[in-house]
């Protein structure tokens, strides 16, 4: 049992054998679903798990009441890799109260047929429960990432426990990289709600934070400062790394051969260059790039009349999550009437504070002296 304080103890599981985490994103690590438990004069549960692991939650549970029962069950979010197994938990402990937010008991009735409407603390924005030396307080936190989500602070221990907040991907049985798979999940499953997570950064600025316990990813304790800073330009859409993300699809290699000139020339002008072939690599990887750099080049052939699939739904990516305040450019191929160019332009046309390169790039089948020479004047342009 790992111990967060004195009071404060993980309850959390592992889960290795997950194939899609909220069905799309695949998590080489596994997933951590993050469970709390306080320890006071009364005890408190932040949240439960993932359906698949209500077994051993309970046991991690039951070893760090020693003997004790939960008097309150908080649920900060309601999507059910948290809340799964709320009903199990209030079933086991029949004297416990769950706590949560208004929006939060009316999803419950959605779930699981009730709203525990005799069993229940309904609560709201600044909020408090005592359990005894620790007092928490309820911030609420709309849209991060769901709109009943509250976060919780304890002012005793100076902890934020910030449900998907800080969140990552990746079980805590692994060691690996945080900001990489921070990023991954931060931009794939909260991107589009930059102006929410700012509002919650705001508030959070007027807390004492020495620890934060997010639902999933490990306990943060030193440099909270480095994953503030992050958040902060995740949230507000700026640029993280300067470089340039190339993102294509290539049916027979020739526009492929085209990106990978564009990316040599980038590199010899001393540009940091990723490339992302859209058709094999992990879609998420390839718009968090597109979120972490400055600058993004779109690559792609003109296909029945539209662009091909992998470019379209990636753009859908990109806009769907509020994509702005970057660079980018254009590269089309087409055999007979190249379209491609204008159909991303018309897609991007909502995103805010876009600059378009002035040398985008038309290459008819495969590469020929013109088309190189556009690619040289884009390398020139994108590297200025
Ligand atoms: Fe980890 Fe939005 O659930």
């Amino acid at each position: 049992m790992m111990q967060i304080s004195k009071d404060i103890r993980y309850i959390g599981v592992n889960d290795h054998a997950i194939d899609l985490f909220e069905g799309q994103y695949i998590v080489p690590n596994g997933m951590a679903y993050n469970s709390y438990l306080i320890m006071d004069e009364k005890t408190a549960v932040m949240d439960t798990v993932d359906r698949n692991f209500g077994e051993p939650w309970i046991q991690n549970l039951e070893a760090a009441l020693e003997g004790r029962k939960p008097d309150y069950l908080i649920v900060q979010h309601m999507e059910p890799d948290h809340s799964a197994n709320i009903d199990v938990f209030l079933s086991r402990y029949p004297e416990a109260t769950v706590v949560a937010s208004a929006k939060a008991f009316a999803m419950m009735r959605n779930f699981f047929g009730t709203d525990y409407s005799c069993r229940r603390i309904v609560v709201g924005e600044g909020d408090t429960l005592s359990l005894g030396k620790h007092t928490l307080t309820f911030v609420t936190a709309p849209m991060v990432h769901w709109p009943e989500v509250i976060v919780t602070y304890d002012a005793y221990d100076k902890v934020l426990f910030s449900a998907d907040g800080f969140g990552k991907f990746g079980a805590l049985d692994v060691q690996e990289d945080w900001a990489c798979e921070a990023r991954r999940y931060y931009i794939g499953i909260v991107g589009k709600y930059g102006a929410q997570v700012q509002a919650l950064l705001k508030k959070a600025a007027g807390l004492d934070i020495q620890t934060i316990c997010p639902l999933h990813g490990p306990v943060l304790t030193e440099d909270l400062g480095y994953y503030l800073n992050l958040y902060g330009i995740w949230s507000s859409y700026g640029v993280e790394t300067e470089g340039v993300v190339i993102a294509y699809t290539s049916i027979y290699g020739n526009t492929k051969a085209a990106v990978e000139l564009l990316a040599e020339k980038l590199e010899a002008l001393g540009c940091t260059v990723a490339l992302n072939d859209l058709a094999r690599c992990d879609m998420a990887e390839a718009v968090e790039d597109a979120f972490r750099y400055g600058k993004l080049v779109l690559a792609t052939t003109t296909y029945n009349g539209d662009i091909f699939p992998f470019m379209r739904s990636f753009i859908d990516h990109l806009t769907e999550r509020g994509y702005k305040n970057r660079t980018v450019a254009f590269m089309e191929n087409g055999s007979w009437a190249p379209v491609a160019n204008k159909i991303m332009a018309r897609m991007l046309e909502n995103s805010k504070n876009i600059t378009y390169c002035e040398n985008n790039v038309r290459i008819l089948s495969a590469l020929n002296e013109e088309s190189m020479a556009q690619i040289e004047a884009l390398a020139q342009e994108l590297a200025g």
